[in-house]
Parts: C-alpha cells; structure tokens; sequence
C-alpha cells in the first residue's frame, strides 16, 4: 500500500474521453429531516447536479435554503433518503463503512469555525488525518505535512497551537489539513464568514491557487458575492431544497453576468434584511416582559 492511499487524480481527469466525466455526480438526491414535533421537512428535494473535475463550483442561495445539507451529502456527512451521490465514479450510497472511510479521504472539507483540534499543534493537526488511518511511516507524515504548510503560506507555524493563531491562519491550517490526504475534492461550508474581507480575499486567493496548482475540485457555499465573482466558475441557486438554476459565471455573457450579479445581490441583500429583522424581533422580545412573551400575548397590549 502507498503512503497516500488516494493518488492525486487531477491528471488523469484531464485524459481524453475523460474530461467530460464529472467528479461529483447527484442523481436526484432527497433529504427529509425529522422533527422533533414529529413532523418531516425535506432540506434537499431531488437534486441533480454534475461537477466536473478542476471546476471551481458555488452553491449560493438564502439562509436555510439546503446549502450546507447538500454540500454534507457529496460526502454523505448527511446520507441521502433517496438517489446516488457518485465521487469518482464512486457511488458512496453503495459502500459499506469500512469502504466509506477510505473513500471519505478522496473528500476534504473546511468549515467557517476552522474546527481545528484546540490541545494539538498545526503539526498535529494536519497529520490528523493522516495519522487515524496508520498507514503512513512517520517520515511520509512530516514531508507531507510540511508540504501542505507551504502550499498555504505557514510553515512558520508548525510548533504553534490554534489559539496563538488569527482566523485566516486557523483557516489555512483547516484547508492545509483538508489536503493532506490528497483528495480530489475539496468541499468549503462558508469558509470566510468569520473572517474580514482583507484577510478574505487572501483566503479565496490561496484557494484559486491551490485549484490551479493541483487541480482539487473545489465546491463552495456562500453568501458572498465578492466570493463568487473571485473565485467560482459555475455557481448553482439553492432555494427550499431544490436547485433553481445553474450559471457559467465566466462563460457567460456580460449582459448574462450582469444579471447573476444583480441576482446574487437581491440574495444577499434580502439575507441581510432578514438577519437585520430577527435581530430586531429578538431585541424587541427581549424588552417585553416574560408574561408577554408567549404566542399571542403581545396582541394584548
Ligand atoms: N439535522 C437537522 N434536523 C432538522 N432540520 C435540519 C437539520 N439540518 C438542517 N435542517 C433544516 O434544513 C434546512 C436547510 O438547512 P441548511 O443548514 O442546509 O441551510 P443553509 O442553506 O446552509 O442555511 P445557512 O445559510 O443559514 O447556513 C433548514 O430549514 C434547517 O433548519
Ligand atoms: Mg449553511
């Protein structure tokens, strides 16, 4: 067995006769989450999507839309109730865990809080996952680790603990971990919501070098336009589960761009408007007195 037992693929995807093959295929996958109060809500409802190798791939759309849930089915962090999740071919529903396990390390992910391990160094941290699944001689983990460090700009780092880093740092590390295991795709649930824009800009920089260096698959969810516009290549509308429409961000027309851009803005301007008016009604909430509170109550007043 190899040192990475998922080779780097990105070569061969860009064969001929295979360039057209997608690296992630979703064949009408279905989702329905169960309530506590007994009732069913479906997050994702009988999404088809093809990514293809190298892509640059956005999933946008309002707050509770099924971003982060259908974005968690390519690497069936949430397993589908209906249709097939195919990665490299692969289809993941078909897999037994222990299978599962393995071809999970053909998947990297990263997170908008980093979840880095708090009590490990940035070493320890991005030889995680190449530690848990043993195979790798202490010398491959250190050479590998190393590398990954440098294609994110933090060597400097490696004895230092999460906490003695700011958030882009936390954010490299995650992503230089996510690497490691030289997957082929790289999956980013809000990877620069916590972060300000300078220090967002040098992140998206680093992921659109890291998919021109190596190839790795990228598939984002945001909110940001600025994300989109610097980093993606297609982008996909998530709205109540399903994906509305689907745009070439490059390919497509200025006039065509222009819309997108007016489109996205109306999402992000409404997820705005929508958080500025819960924060509002909870404020408000707050200030009635607690016998007010219940549902009702405040028509009384
Ligand atoms: N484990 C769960 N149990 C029950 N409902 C869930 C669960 N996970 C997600 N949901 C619901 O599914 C819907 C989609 O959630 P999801 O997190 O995918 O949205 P999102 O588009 O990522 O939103 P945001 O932009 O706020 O992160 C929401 O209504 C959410 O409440
Ligand atoms: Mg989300």
């Amino acid at each position: 067995m190899t040192a990475h037992p998922v080779p780097l693929r990105a070569g061969a995807a860009q064969a001929p006769g295979a360039a057209s093959d997608p690296v992630i295929r979703l064949q009408a996958v279905q989702k329905t989450f169960q309530l506590p109060d007994g009732q069913r809500f479906d997050a994702v409802r009988s999404v088809s999507l093809d990514i293809a190798p190298g892509d640059v791939f956005g999933l946008i759309g309002k707050s509770g839309a099924g971003k982060s849930t259908l974005l968690r089915l390519i690497n069936l962090l949430e397993r589908p109730d209906a249709g097939q999740v195919l990665v490299g071919g692969r289809d993941l529903t078909a897999l037994s865990r222990k299978e599962l396990r393995e071809t999970r390390q053909n998947i990297g992910m990263i997170f908008q809080q980093f979840n880095l391990l708090q009590n490990a160094t940035v070493f320890e941290n991005v030889a995680f996952p190449l530690r848990i699944h043993g195979r790798n001689a202490r010398a491959e983990i250190d050479a590998r680790v190393r590398e990954c460090l440098a294609l994110v700009g933090l060597e400097e780092k490696i004895h230092s603990y999460p906490a003695q880093l700011s958030g882009g740092q936390k954010q490299r590390v995650a992503i230089a971990r996510a690497l490691a295991p030289r997957p082929q795709v790289l999956l980013c649930d809000e990877p620069t919501s916590a972060l300000d824009s300078e220090t967002t800009q040098s992140i998206l920089d680093t992921l659109r070098e890291i998919n021109q260096k190596i190839g790795v698959t990228i598939v984002i969810v945001t909110h940001e336009l600025s994300v989109v516009e610097a980093l993606c290549r297609h982008v996909a509308v998530v709205e109540q589960g399903r994906v509305v429409e689907q745009f070439a961000v490059r390919e497509a027309g200025a006039e065509r761009v222009t819309v997108l851009g007016r489109e996205l803005d109306a999402l992000v301007r409404r997820r705005v408007r929508e958080a500025a008016l819960d924060l509002e009604l909870a404020q408000e909430a707050a200030q009635l007195p607690a016998a007010l509170r219940v549902a009702g109550g405040a028509a009384h007043v």
